[in-house]
């Protein structure tokens, strides 16, 4: 069974609409990098149908998701001219999907007026197909691989070794708990790279952003580790003062995994009809965590973590979980020292 937790929905002040400014500067900071690989290696002209179709896999609410199409439309566009393909230009059409349960309604309130393209929402898990066969020129998704299909059965039985007692994370935890995350996220992106293959036409498209760590870095010393450490600690606080049981906690996982270049180029290199035309870290000097202080990390978190949480614990626990968390994160912003954190991927359909 297939588990969905949607970023928190509407315009209000704990909306992921309000609190996504960190994966917007990673779309931005990227910008420059989707236009080259558009420009060097999207072949435009083995494509034989109008319109031209992208689909952003994981878009949430907005306003993130319009801001990279419009990017990516605005590309393809020069692209065409470049080629002196002017006569040949084609309309757009964008396939905005995510789980049935994402907030569609305040998704397409907020559809911008200029937009170039036509808007369609496909509702469903991207760790399955969305898309007929050979349909799709390119496909977009940003800050939501690292969501597992669910979390591994191992971490649910009390007599497995990868019973994860008092954390909530494999993050410090032992090795068992690792490579039960590590084998879910590799199941779950061979899943994603074969459909999103049979989908691509000849020739077409993928770019990724995806929460990662430079291989070899454990967990803990990177933002996403420190933070989710932090979250677990306040968890168990909780459960110290008795707001919670330690049971509770114990039987809590988020089902997230932060990737490796190694363990990407290894997936995608296991798949035979993509080829990595580039994968490098999005320049770690636009110093992405440093933009936001410890309140706004932990709205940040609080807009995308939300409903895993409430719907575990109970919504009653929320409030106080994240000001916990944010006093916790202002006592160790030394250790959110940006490390390389997203990773940018540009696949190529063969
Ligand atoms: C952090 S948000 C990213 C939103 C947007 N792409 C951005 O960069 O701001 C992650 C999104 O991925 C979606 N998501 C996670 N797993 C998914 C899946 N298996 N299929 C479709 N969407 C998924 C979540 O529901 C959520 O809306």
């Amino acid at each position: 069974m297939q588990q969905s937790f949607p970023m928190n929905g509407g315009d209000g002040p704990h909306s992921y609409l309000k609190n996504s400014h960190f994966q917007r500067q990673a779309i931005n900071v990227s910008r420059t990098m989707i236009e080259e690989a558009i420009a060097k290696k999207l072949d435009v002209k083995c494509f034989s149908s109008n319109p031209f179709r992208l689909a952003d896999l994981g878009c949430s609410v907005g306003p993130n998701t319009f801001i990279a199409m419009q990017h990516i439309v605005e590309a393809v566009e020069r692209k065409y001219l470049a080629q002196g393909l002017k006569s040949e230009m084609p309309e757009f059409q964008v396939f905005f999907n995510d789980h049935v349960a994402n907030d569609f309604n305040t998704l397409f309130a907020s559809l911008p007026t200029q937009r170039r393209y036509f808007a369609c929402g496909v509702p469903g898990s991207f760790h399955g197909r969305l898309f007929p066969e050979s349909s799709i020129h390119f496909m977009f998704s940003s800050h939501a691989l690292h969501w597992l299909s669910k979390v591994p059965a191992e971490l649910l039985d009390k007599n497995s070794p990868a019973w994860n007692r008092g954390r909530i994370h494999y993050t410090s935890g032992p090795e068992e708990v690792s490579h039960a995350y590590a084998a879910q996220f590799e199941h779950d992106m061979e899943i994603f790279l074969s459909a999103r293959a049979k989908e691509l036409v000849v020739g077409g498209m993928i770019v990724l952003l995806i929460p990662a760590l430079p291989n070899g870095i454990p967990t803990s010393q990177s933002p996403f580790g420190v933070m989710f450490d932090l979250l677990g600690a306040s968890l168990m606080d909780m459960a110290k003062e008795g707001l919670i049981s330690e049971a509770e906690v114990d039987s809590f996982n988020l089902p997230i995994h932060v990737a490796s270049p190694e363990q990407m180029t290894e997936l995608v290199e296991r798949n035979e009809c993509l080829i990595i035309e580039r994968m490098e870290f999005v320049d770690p000097r636009s110093n992405l965590f440093g933009l936001i202080n410890g309140k706004e990390c932990a709205m940040f978190l609080r807009a995308g973590l939300e409903g895993v949480f409430a719907q575990h614990f109970g919504s009653g626990i929320i409030d106080q979980l994240f000001d916990r968390l944010s006093k916790k994160i202002m006592e160790s912003s030394h250790q959110l020292e940006p490390v390389g954190t997203i990773l940018f991927v540009v696949l190529r359909r063969k």
